[in-house]
């Protein structure tokens, strides 16, 4: 924190992500607008000199990007995150587990295996052995293979039979998996749109150089099966700080991901409920958390993520009317009002600011 002329303490937070120049805009109009922060420092942490780098700052707050592209990068960023947290005492949003959640299908499913949390059967297999054994024994097809980092179902296939599973594995195993298509430049919201386009060069430049950097798109030696679900939309849900909401994306082709079609429909309590019990149960308070319906009236987790896509300037409606859900002893309350400005960072920087006063406040 610093002392300014007119005697007021702004705090100095330090985006720690990859070398994106969209990943810190929003960020940085978020925290321009509370009016309480410095303006934003942006360490690349794949940088060699990434420790001096966040030494020099005296932060009072880490800001978590992780990348999402490229699982090299996203294991580098999750392992440097973990040290440098580790080094310094600052309080970091988003959390590290939803950090390392994010963006790594396989971590995903062993860490909702070992806290026993509902999911579709997933399967995962480093022997190419193994995973030809399991495809012989298997008599329920189709199968979904998924790569282990990429949205918008780019890196997800369904599987129709045995022969195509079989495919898919010999592939993985030889020349590797990559998901399916380049970058979608033009996805997203209008506002987001107009972002991206004020800094298109850089943000082309950064994008082509993901997609055409071909090898590090590769997921080699492993592959992540899982039990088709039938289904005509997922739940999105949201999680940021006391802020429940939840709508359904619409899968008219069987894939909800990526289309950005939406339904507004009534959110049942028993959703809220699950969604609570599970974030409030590890911690999970700044995620999207994606839902199938299981048909027996439960629910199956499909994705944990602490940074997601929001092409409208809500994330649910309710009667027409956009707001959020929040929890009282009374049970869920709607609260009418504009509660995901700037594709929520608005609602981030409020939570993050909690957690900092709360830090303050222990030591
Ligand atoms: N097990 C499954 N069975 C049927 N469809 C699935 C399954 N898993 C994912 N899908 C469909 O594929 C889409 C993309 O898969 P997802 O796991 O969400 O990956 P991502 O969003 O990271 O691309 C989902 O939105 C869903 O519609
Ligand atoms: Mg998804």
């Amino acid at each position: 924190m610093r002392f300014h002329a007119y005697s007021f303490m702004k705090y100095k937070a330090c985006l720690l992500t990859t070398n994106n120049p969209v990943y810190p805009l929003l960020w940085k109009e978020a925290l321009e607008a509370s009016g309480l922060f410095e303006p934003l420092a942006v360490v690349d942490i794949t940088a060699n000199d990434w420790l001096q780098q966040l030494g020099s700052g005296n932060y009072d707050l880490f800001l978590l990007r992780p990348p999402g592209k490229t699982n090299l990068f996203k294991q580098l960023y999750d392992e440097r995150v973990h040290l440098a947290v580790s080094r310094f005492d600052v309080p970091c949003y988003p959390s590290l587990l939803e950090v390392r959640l994010y963006e790594n299908k396989r971590y995903l499913r062993d860490w909702l295996m070992v806290h026993r949390l509902p999911h579709p059967d997933t399967f995962v297999f480093f022997d190419r052995d193994e995973a030809f054994g399991f495809i012989r024994q298997r008599k329920e097809f189709p199968l979904v293979g998924k790569t282990n980092i990429g949205a918008s179902g780019n890196g997800v296939v369904v599987l129709r039979d045995s022969i195509a599973a079989s495919d898919y594995v010999a592939r993985a195993f030889t020349e590797g998996l990559r998901p399916r298509s380049g970058p979608k430049v033009f996805k997203g919201s209008l506002v987001a749109k107009i972002r991206k386009a004020i800094t298109m060069k850089g943000f082309l430049k950064n994008r082509l150089k993901t997609y055409t950097t071909g090898a590090l798109n590769v997921q080699y030696h492993f592959v992540i099966l899982q039990r088709y679900v039938p289904h005509q939309f997922e739940w999105r849900c949201v999680r940021i700080g006391d802020s429940f909401f939840a709508h359904k994306k619409l899968a008219p082709g069987g894939m909800a991901s990526g289309t950005l079609l939406k339904g507004y429909d009534a959110v049942p309590p028993a959703l809220l409920d699950f969604l609570k019990r599970v974030t409030d149960s590890h911690q999970l308070t700044s995620v999207a958390v994606d839902l199938f319906e299981d048909g027996a009236g439960g629910f199956l987790i499909n994705e944990i993520q602490c940074y997601f896509g929001q092409s409208d300037p809500w994330q649910m409606l309710v009667d027409g009317k956009p707001g959020r859900y929040v929890w009282s002893n009374l049970g869920w309350v709607f609260e009418e009002g504009m509660f995901n400005t700037r594709e929520s960072y608005d609602l981030r920087v409020r939570h993050a600011l909690q957690l900092l006063k709360s830090h303050k406040v222990q030591n």
